[in-house]
């Protein structure tokens, strides 16, 4: 049962849990008008402490497209977090007028210390460098639509590997999955944590190698999870300026891709990706932003226990 449950980390859920999700998140691509007044009457609260474009308008938009509403702040500084109240005040105060809600968040942990607090369903849209799983569902419900499953393949991750969230949860979540193989490309800096490496990787037995380089590696990958240097958890400016440009995907490094090999991104995007690989029919990171609307409209309804 999802319902009135809250997910801040992948392993929050089991598999049989999460395909819930995702069969629902199929059946809405497929039919989203059905679903159209499945939530008349709620409300969900999307609270950002930190800049968003996609994960705030996707939630946004998800519970719009189910026929309920949406409150909410884009920044700290709107919210009384400026005049210093707690995350726990400030919750329990949400909670007294919504049914659900998303909240990101620049330090790591809070979304769990704030899911202790309340008894509505919280779901993490990001906690610092650490976790962000509804962009997974995003990134499983796109492999699954293209390549029907995800397991017996090999991931290329690309970029900031220490930093980034996204490949973190996407780590964690595949790593419960048979035949799965990762090429962790980055320049030695950022390679990833070594709780991820030695807790998530190595403990479930997944091989998987740690390369500075993409062109050897290319024509092994089914996907390839580009991602930006994340320039706002850096300590100091000029290791961001140094490393941010090390990896850029163009179109002659697309060349030694096969023609089954996807490339996503979470987005944003800065450099990483030249916009001449946009046309190429691989690059399906636009693609992947509208499915994360839909998905996030599935784990909705299954935590309001709608569906
Ligand atoms: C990501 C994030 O916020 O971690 N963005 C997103 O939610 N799609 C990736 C990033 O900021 O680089």
């Amino acid at each position: 049962m999802l319902k009135n449950r809250s997910l801040i980390d992948p392993s929050d859920f089991t598999r049989e849990e999460f395909r819930e999700i995702f069969d629902l998140g199929h059946q809405i691509v497929a039919n989203p008008e059905k679903y159209s007044k499945s939530c008349e009457g709620k409300i969900l609260a999307t609270l950002f402490y930190e800049p968003s474009t996609r994960t705030r308008l996707s939630f946004e938009t998800a519970m719009l497209r189910l026929g309920g509403q949406v409150i909410g702040f884009s920044e700290a500084a709107s919210s009384s977090t400026a005049k210093g109240e707690s995350i726990a005040d400030t919750l329990r105060t949400v909670e007294c007028y919504a049914d659900i809600a998303a909240m990101r968040h620049p330090k790591e942990g809070a979304p769990r210390l704030a899911s202790h607090y309340i008894h509505m369903p919280l779901i993490n849209a990001g906690d610092g460098g650490h976790q962000h799983p509804t962009q997974t569902l995003t990134d499983i419900l796109t492999i699954e639509r293209l390549r029907g499953n995800v397991e017996n393949k090999t991931y290329g991750f690309c970029g900031d590997l220490k930093f980034g969230r996204t490949v973190h949860s996407l780590i964690k979540f595949l790593s419960n999955y048979e035949g799965v193989r990762f090429i962790l490309i980055s320049p030695e800096e950022l390679r990833v944590p070594e709780y991820i490496r030695e807790e998530v990787i190595k403990k479930k037995g997944i091989p998987f190698e740690e390369v500075d380089q993409m062109e050897p590696y290319m024509g092994q990958l089914d996907f390839l999870y580009m991602t930006r240097v994340q320039r706002e958890r850096f300590f100091n400016e000029e290791d961001y300026i140094r490393l941010k440009d090390r990896f850029i995907l163009d179109k002659e490094k697309m060349s030694y891709a096969r023609p089954d090999t996807y490339i996503l991104h979470p987005l944003p995007r800065v450099n990483e990706i030249s916009t001449e690989v946009d046309d190429d029919p691989r690059a399906q990171y636009f693609q992947q932003a509208k499915n994360g609307m839909y998905v996030r409209m599935a784990l909705i309804l299954k935590l309001l226990g709608i569906y």
